[in-house]
């Protein structure tokens, strides 16, 4: 196997042999490991002063290597183009996605920036791997510092369609700057698609049957590469004794009621609004249902500078504070709503003592959260999962309760399916998911792209 050097905005160095960091950054790691490989990308640390100085950390057997970003970098790149303007028009909220000719002259400096620091880096044979939106003109940047390796881009979220894209002022120029790349690799199909379409209309694009795609002399290669979690461990995790003391805790406070369970960061693509308008549906159309059953939302706040998100967060205390003022009792609180996060051996033990599942996120490149609820359910007797048609995971997890997650109609009409569902429904809607899930894990993600990349001619490359 070649080298590894991996790029990414967030670095996630590992904090123990076994990776308890979550599936990404273990089988990052994993795979770091093996080709004693590097990881690189910003520390999340502010500095008065950009100075490029590189901090090389080394953590069981992986080597990381990060920048710290001045104020104006993390405010135009990070918050401003990342945060404010990617990630809500790929998450189709072009009312949210806010263009500012700062934020993206922003995001080509910081690209820049991580191009200068990371070339020496990089040597001869290795394979380069750049994950998601922070970083999508790195490829070409690298290329102009010429940088003739193989080098691959990974989108961890939704590529839009093409009549939203082009309310993005700069479309043109980071599509392009896609070519630079040799591998380009989407969550679906769907986005793949939306991708090709994009390129068909908009550039003059010859494309093969392979995936193959040339423009302007540089061929890439498209593939349609799902996301998995590290099942094995995950399912090793719901059955450990940090799951099993956290299943009786959550047993013991449920007192006899159904549990169900969400766990999202708050950001406003996770639909948590419409989730708890479904669930209020759900509690006033199901009168005997009340007392019986609550809802533990688990919302971890994010990105707490952009004011999308302080939105989101007010919008849910208060929605969340009137559904439990309007059906509470005063030994009975529906909706338990927790803004903090969980290590994940203990979020194992909630998912096995939760009867539902609920992930109805609006759009979602993948959704993990959804492949671990089922990788930790009891086989005998497994919960349900009530999942968002428009998230990554229901291309894969057919056998879920599939639900547009824009109607409380069809959310709660799902919880109430779910709550009643025979055991034996149960176990044969969950066999074929956790079998997908088993086999198409993170590890044959990661496999799967770098073996793509590792077949393909390097690059030839002009230094501009
Ligand atoms: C999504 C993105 C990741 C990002 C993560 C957490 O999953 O695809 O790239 O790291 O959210 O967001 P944050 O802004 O805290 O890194």
């Amino acid at each position: 196997m070649s080298r590894l050097v991996i790029i990414s905005n967030r670095v996630s160095a590992p904090t123990s042999e076994s990776g308890a960091q979550g599936g990404l950054a273990v089988a990052l790691s994993a795979a770091l490991q093996e080709s004693n490989g590097v990881w690189f990308g910003w520390s999340g640390e502010e500095t008065d002063h950009y100075t490029g100085h590189i901090n090389f950390q080394r953590n069981f057997g992986v080597t990381t290597a990060t920048i710290d970003l001045e104020a104006q970098d993390i405010d135009e790149y990070y918050n401003g183009f990342a945060n404010r303007t990617l990630w809500p028009l790929f998450h189709y909220r072009v009312d949210l996605a806010e263009y500012e000719r700062g934020f993206a002259g922003g995001y080509e400096r910081v690209n820049a920036r991580f191009a200068d620091t990371v070339v020496p880096l990089i040597e001869d044979e290795d394979l380069v791997w750049v994950n998601d939106y922070h970083l999508i003109p790195l490829g070409q940047k690298l290329r102009d510092r010429g940088c003739a390796n193989r080098i691959g881009f990974f989108l961890h979220i939704p590529w839009p369609p093409m009549r939203l894209l082009h309310s993005l002022p700069s479309h043109l120029a980071l599509v392009t700057s896609l070519f630079a790349y040799d591998v380009v690799g989407f969550q679906t199909e769907d986005s793949l698609e939306a991708f090709l379409d994009y390129a068909r209309h908009q550039l003059d694009v010859e494309v093969d049957a392979e995936g193959f795609v040339a423009y302007q002399g540089r061929t890439v290669r498209l593939i349609a590469c799902p996301i998995g979690i590290d099942a094995v461990e995950f399912r090793a995790s719901a059955n450990g004794p940090v799951a099993a003391e956290i299943h009786g805790q959550m047993v013991s406070s449920a007192n006899g009621r159904a549990m169900i369970i969400g766990v999202d960061r708050l950001d406003y693509s996770k639909g948590l609004q419409e989730r708890f308008l479904g669930y209020e549906r759900f509690l006033a159309s199901q009168p005997q249902r009340q007392g019986g059953v609550f809802l533990l939302q688990i919302a971890p706040p994010s990105r707490a500078d952009v004011q999308s998100y302080q939105d989101i967060r007010a919008t849910l205390d208060e929605l969340s504070g009137r559904i439990n003022g309007e059906f509470a009792d005063f030994n009975w609180v529906p909706i338990r709503y927790v803004n903090k996060g969980y290590p994940r051996e203990e979020l194992a033990g909630m998912f096995r003592a939760a009867r539902v599942g609920l992930v109805t996120p609006l759009r979602d490149g993948m959704n993990l959260v959804a492949k671990e609820y089922v990788a930790a359910q009891d086989p005998e007797d497994p919960g349900v999962l009530i999942l968002s048609r428009f998230a990554g995971a229901a291309d894969q997890l057919t056998d879920a309760l599939l639900v547009n997650p824009h109607s409380p109609e069809e959310i709660a009409d799902a919880i109430a399916q779910a709550l009643a569902m025979p055991r034996e429904e149960r176990v044969a809607r969950w066999r074929p998911m956790i079998a997908n899930i088993e086999e198409q894990d993170v590890l044959w993600w990661r496999r799967r792209f770098t073996d793509a990349l590792e077949s393909v001619q390097p690059a030839a490359v002009s230094a501009s």
